[in-house]
């Protein structure tokens, strides 16, 4: 096993042979003036020009006073406090056995990390190149604060909120909002910044006939929830409900039948970068509105509460399918049958999942609302016979069962490791790895045209490990591309192909880079086959290395966003990774670099 001190070098060796760090860039110029100081009127009402090009990060002498974050603190429903990365008490001189034996124990349970403020479910976003703090290592090794925010507020009302935006505002500060550390590129943590923390922001409520704060009733059951409420939202139960997963548009296995999480959203309220509560919906700012539904957290304001548009409980039809290819030639003829019958499965209703690992493993995890086992043997079961009549398939797992409804089913295959019937998806999830995703929104024609279907089934004869995710068709396509501000290739995809690659934090750097770039390489061949604008990315499944990310992530859209975000954060208070209104900015977002 390698030091964590040898880690350290190698990766200072590394970035100074060859190129720079891939992140982050701090600010080496001189400290930013704050807006409180340099503007004339101090009010936190109106915005003042910046008189700087960077934001004022910890550790600079623009950083508040203790005294200063004394007086900040006081006026807030709870403490702010210092954020540490979750290998803290694993290192001296805050070694404590006792606390650093719980870290490493809990350290895979996403759960745990959710309620960590200073983690990330991917650890690696914890880290820059040169400061990190792994669970793993020698208790004499440094703990670095990496990318982790030095103060955070807990925040569990508007006011908290407001009052943490505000004081930002006028001193200038970095600031970043984190709730369950899911996203794959470390968006809730930025070095040096104010973290406003909205995991703590829960409430839920259900209303059987909702009406519009403007009075208007929509006329449909509602269920109204805070940022922090995990519950099914994602695929895992530690996906925040009203956080990144509806702004950057929210999938599921049942997307086709209910639609996107940011369809699915009927009203919002958000606050504002410049501390300004609103509530969001088609008739109260439905410019926001429309942005903040697939323009992406937290680019267009804090969301503090969130009403979804609730669906009926139904019984769920479930087919469960593993094979194994022993030859390439047989795992592509089984890619070959399965893309040719996707367009067909999802007319009859189906929608799933489809991890494939190793040019040799294929697996369904496929629903049937209101199924039962005529119509899925005839449907699905079609593509099952002639999966086993191709030469070289072996099917490990052929089963069907009928779970009374959506939670049932996801009890059973997500969160219980035991019940799980074929691909456990409750193996690959834990938290506290190292881990880079890609994906690319697959649109219905290229299934239906059988050579390119065939150079996807070729694709993903190399690709180590991924999962598709048929959660497109159905509803998600009949909503119009103009209704939020999804990628309009949400509309006409039928599959989000997405790849993941891990590691842990003893790995060597160019092993890390050599994954990385392998995972934004394989999904080269589908960016080809459907290049931007038409074709896109998941906005919360990025591709750090995309090309043209803007472009990616909201094909045609990307102007009005831009205007929308001009609008309303015209200083740039929150900017993100790949976010709306990033470019020009360094890969932190604290220095403006044009
Ligand atoms: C194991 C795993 C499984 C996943 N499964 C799915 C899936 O099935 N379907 C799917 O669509 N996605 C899935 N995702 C991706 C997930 O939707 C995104 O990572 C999402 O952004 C997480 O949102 P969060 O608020 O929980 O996490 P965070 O990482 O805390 O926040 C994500 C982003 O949203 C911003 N944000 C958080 N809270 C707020 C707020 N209150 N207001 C404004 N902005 C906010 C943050 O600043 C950050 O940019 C999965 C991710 C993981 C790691
Ligand atoms: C910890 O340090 C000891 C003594 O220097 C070394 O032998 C050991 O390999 C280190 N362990 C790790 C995990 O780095
Ligand atoms: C944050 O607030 C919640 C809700 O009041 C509380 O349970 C939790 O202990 C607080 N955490 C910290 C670190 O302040
Ligand atoms: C894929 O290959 C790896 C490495 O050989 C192995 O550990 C894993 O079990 C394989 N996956 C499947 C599903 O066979
Ligand atoms: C089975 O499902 C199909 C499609 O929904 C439906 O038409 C049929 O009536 C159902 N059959 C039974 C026995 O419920
Ligand atoms: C499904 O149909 C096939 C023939 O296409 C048949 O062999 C099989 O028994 C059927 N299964 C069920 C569960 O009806
Ligand atoms: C699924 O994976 C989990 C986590 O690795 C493991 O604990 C469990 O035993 C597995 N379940 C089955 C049925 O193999
Ligand atoms: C805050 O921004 C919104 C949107 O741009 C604007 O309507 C509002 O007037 C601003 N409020 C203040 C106090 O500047």
């Amino acid at each position: 096993m390698l030091s964590r001190i040898s880690l350290f070098l190698s990766l200072l060796v590394v970035s100074s042979l060859a190129k720079p760090p891939a992140r982050p860039v701090y600010s080496t110029t001189s400290c930013p003036e704050s807006r409180a100081s340099s503007a004339s009127s101090a009010s936190s009402a109106v915005p003042a020009a910046p008189s700087g090009t960077c934001k004022c990060t910890a550790g600079q002498p623009c950083w508040p006073s203790a005294k200063d974050w004394d007086t900040f603190s006081k006026t807030l429903s709870h403490s702010i406090f210092d954020v540490h990365p979750p290998g803290y008490y694993c290192h001296d001189p805050h070694f404590n056995a006792a606390l650093c034996n719980s870290i490493q124990a809990n350290s895979g349970n996403s759960i745990w990390r959710a309620d960590q403020p200073g983690a990330e479910q991917s650890d690696n976003w914890e880290f820059t190149p040169f400061s990190q703090c792994s669970i793993l290592g020698n208790r004499t090794d440094a703990c670095g604060q990496g990318r982790v925010p030095a103060v955070a507020v807990n925040a569990t009302t508007v006011a908290d909120v407001q009052k943490a935006l505000a004081f930002a505002f006028q001193r200038n500060l970095k600031v970043h909002i984190k709730n369950t550390g899911h996203d794959f590129l470390g968006r809730g943590l930025g070095p040096g910044s104010l973290m406003i923390w909205t995991h703590h922001f829960t409430s839920l409520t259900f209303v059987t006939n909702f009406k519009y704060k403007t009075g208007q009733p929509a006329g449909v059951p509602a269920i109204t929830v805070g940022p922090g409420n995990q519950v099914e939202s994602g695929a895992l139960g530690s996906v925040g409900a009203g956080g990144g997963w509806p702004l950057g548009g929210g999938h599921n296995i049942i997307s086709p039948h209910l639609g996107l999480g940011a369809d699915n959203v009927l009203e919002l309220d958000l606050v504002l970068p410049n501390g300004t509560l609103i509530t969001a919906s088609p008739n109260s700012h439905p410019d926001i509105f429309w942005a903040a539904r697939g323009g992406g957290g937290p680019s267009f304001g804090v969301s503090t509460r969130l009403v979804y548009k609730a669906h009926p409980i139904t019984p769920l039809y479930a087919s469960f399918f593993e094979a194994l290819a022993a030859t390439p030639a047989a795992f592509v003829s089984l890619l070959d049958t399965y893309h040719a019958a996707l367009p067909a499965l999802a007319d009859a209703g189906w929608s799933g999942y489809y991890p494939f690992e190793n040019g040799s493993y294929f697996a369904l995890m496929y629903l049937l609302p209101n199924g039962n086992t005529t119509y899925g043997n005839a449907t699905l079961g079609t593509f099952i016979q002639a999966a086993r009549a191709i030469p070289g398939v072996t099917v490990k797992t052929d089963a069907t069962t009928t779970y009374p409804d959506y939670q049932s089913w996801f009890v059973a295959n997500i969160l219980d490791p035991v019940a799980v019937v074929g691909f456990n998806y409750t193996g690959i999830v834990g938290g506290g790895l190292g881990l880079d995703t890609a994906s690319w929104l697959l649109p219905r024609d290229l299934f239906e045209d059988p050579q390119k279907a065939h150079v996807m089934s070729e694709a993903l004869l190399t690709v180590p490990a991924g999962i598709g995710q048929h959660v497109g068709g159905g509803v998600v396509s009949a909503t119009p591309p103009t209704f939020n501000a999804m990628h309009p290739a949400w509309r006409t995809a039928l599959s989000d192909i997405s790849v993941f690659g891990g590691w842990n934090d003893l790995t060597p750097t160019s092993t890390i880079q050599a994954t990385r770039r392998q995972v934004s390489d394989s999904l080269e061949p589908f960016r080809k086959l459907t290049p931007g604008p038409a074709g896109g990315q998941y906005l919360n499944e990025p591709d750090i290395f995309v090309p043209d990310y803007t472009i990616a992530n909201w094909g045609t859209n990307y102007l009005r966003l831009l205007e929308i975000k001009e609008a309303v954060d015209p200083t740039g208070q929150l900017l993100v990774v790949q976010g709306v209104g990033a470019v020009g900015w360094d890969e932190e977002q604290i220095c403006r670099t044009k």
